[in-house]
């Protein structure tokens, strides 16, 4: 016989279906990554991120106030480091008149209401890795010290938030004691709890020339930090300590392949969860709707409120203007 329910009914019409709609983007829900270079008059396109650029800080002030524009209102960022100023320890990271130092600076010029993030080790050092190389390996505890003072030297800049990125033990409870014992208690934490060792990070890499060095004694790879893609389990394990340590905000990286690590999060924990949908994914979609075989904007809309849909309270993406834009 005839079905009693219907679900198609409330699928009729765009009316209905935007009535019943679940999830919702706005412009609240993203992060801004941007790429930051040394010099004057630079906006350049990254090869493998089409329509993705690095600025430099006079031509970041114009992007800056392009996306508080749109309601943009939180970045995240990444600076490209002359090599002369690479070293091991990633020394460059603490020069309070660095690139990263100023480039916080001028976006709260700029728009002081702009929230900014970051930090992270491999854009500094020599090794291309973000954490300290000794013996082929990378040293855990050491690192977290630098990492706990580049927190405090970019809380001095005036960044509102640190996201250490780098995956090591501990380093949760290394940043905030370090934070608290400078008296910037209101420096939040935004933590890479659950990152994965990815393929799809070349393109961020190549954006940034951040990759390992293919040098003896240097791992060729982040998998002795960043999780194993094969581990769901693991995530839960990572984001639980992050959070006892003193996480305010967790993340999962990258994101697609990601989203049931997300729901587990979700259903796990109560803290604002971010996903990272990284270069990769960024340039998979625009290299094939440069071929005509998908259709951009319909797929970027799918892909980011399926992220959403899985429980993402914030998303970190290249495509935050396009789909704002799209959106409005
Ligand atoms: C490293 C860092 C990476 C990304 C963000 N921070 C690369 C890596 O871990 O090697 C990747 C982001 C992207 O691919 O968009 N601290």
């Amino acid at each position: 016989m005839f079905p009693i329910r219907r679900n198609r009914r409330l699928r009729t019409n765009e009316a209905i279906r935007s009535l019943v709609r679940q999830t919702i983007i706005s412009p609240n829900d993203f992060l801004v990554p941007l790429f930051i270079v040394e010099g004057k008059g630079i906006k350049e396109e990254i090869a493998s991120m089409p329509n993705y650029y690095r600025f430099s800080l006079d031509l970041l002030k114009d992007e800056v106030k392009l996306l508080w524009s749109l309601g943009l209102k939180s970045v995240l960022l990444f600076v490209k480091v002359d090599d002369k100023l690479k070293d091991n320890k990633g020394t460059e990271a603490l020069n309070p008149n660095g690139l990263m130092q100023r480039a916080i600076k001028t976006v709260k010029d700029i728009c002081p209401e702009m929230l900014v993030m970051d930090v992270a080790l491999d854009p500094f050092s020599s090794y291309g890795h973000d954490g300290i190389v000794s013996g082929g390996k990378i040293i855990n505890d050491a690192t977290v010290e630098v990492l706990a003072e580049m927190s405090i030297s970019h809380a001095e800049a005036g960044a509102n938030f640190v996201a250490p990125s780098d995956m090591m033990d501990g380093r949760i409870l290394g940043i905030r004691e370090a934070l608290d014992q400078s008296n910037f208690i209101d420096t939040g934490i935004m933590s890479y709890s659950a990152k994965y060792a990815s393929a799809f990070y070349g393109p961020f890499r190549d954006a940034l020339d951040s990759a390992p060095v293919d040098m003896v004694d240097v791992p060729k790879d982040k998998k002795t930090y960043q999780m194993d893609f094969a581990n769901r389990d693991e995530a839960i394990r990572e984001t639980e300590m992050d959070i006892n340590e003193g996480a305010d905000i967790v993340m999962v990286k990258p994101g697609l392949c990601y989203l049931d690590i997300v729901r587990d999060i979700r259903n796990t924990f109560d803290v604002p969860i971010a996903v990272y949908q990284v270069s990769g994914e960024y340039a998979m979609l625009k290299a094939a709707a440069e071929r005509g075989w998908l259709d951009h904007d319909a797929v970027m809309l799918e892909q980011i409120t399926s992220i959403k849909r899985a429980g993402a309270d914030i998303i970190a993406s290249y495509f935050a203007k396009d789909v704002v834009k799209l959106i409005s």
